[in-house]
């Protein structure tokens, strides 16, 4: 083989991966409906616990089998640090951080946010299996970090 030949091979090999990736980037986008968490309001960072409705952090029913989830992250835990609802709910998360930036993730599910102090992160999803989630910090947020995890549980249908 030529080097030109070799550098043409490369350069249809290059091509065809950035086809590949971009296609991969547009499935999952579009048919999979993968997407970032909007921005959905600002808060002041300073005053999270009195402002509405992080001043009640936990699970409140919004209607039958639909359910909101206060959460807040703080170094280094989230409050509520145990979340149960039935089998079968649409749960709405709203979340945020009171001190710096943390991760919310959870466990099974395609759930995964930043938690940003003066950012309000909604994600809603369905529970349909009973069982135990672990809630992880993906974010760095200092010494303890590792130690930041919360529980959430699907109990058996109502
Ligand atoms: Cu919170 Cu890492």
């Amino acid at each position: 083989m030529t080097v030109e030949r070799i550098e043409k091979a490369f350069l249809i090999l290059s091509a065809a991966m950035l086809i590949a990736f971009l296609g991969a980037l547009f499935y999952s986008s579009v048919a999979m409906g993968m997407h970032l968490p909007g921005r959905e309001g600002e808060i002041v960072p300073t005053d999270v616990r009195n402002t509405p409705p992080f001043d009640q952090p936990g699970v409140h029913e919004v209607g039958a089998g639909e359910y909101e989830v206060v959460v807040l992250g703080r170094a280094w835990g989230f409050e509520p640090s145990e979340i149960r609802i039935p089998a079968g709910s649409r749960v709405t998360f709203i979340s945020t951080a009171t001190d710096v930036i943390h991760g919310f993730h959870v466990e099974g599910t395609r759930m995964n946010a930043m938690l940003i102090p003066g950012q309000i992160t909604r994600l809603t999803y369905e529970f349909d299996e009973p069982g135990e989630h672990l809630i992880i910090c993906h974010e760095y947020c200092g010494i303890g970090h590792h130690l930041m995890y919360g529980r959430l549980i699907v109990e058996e249908g109502s």
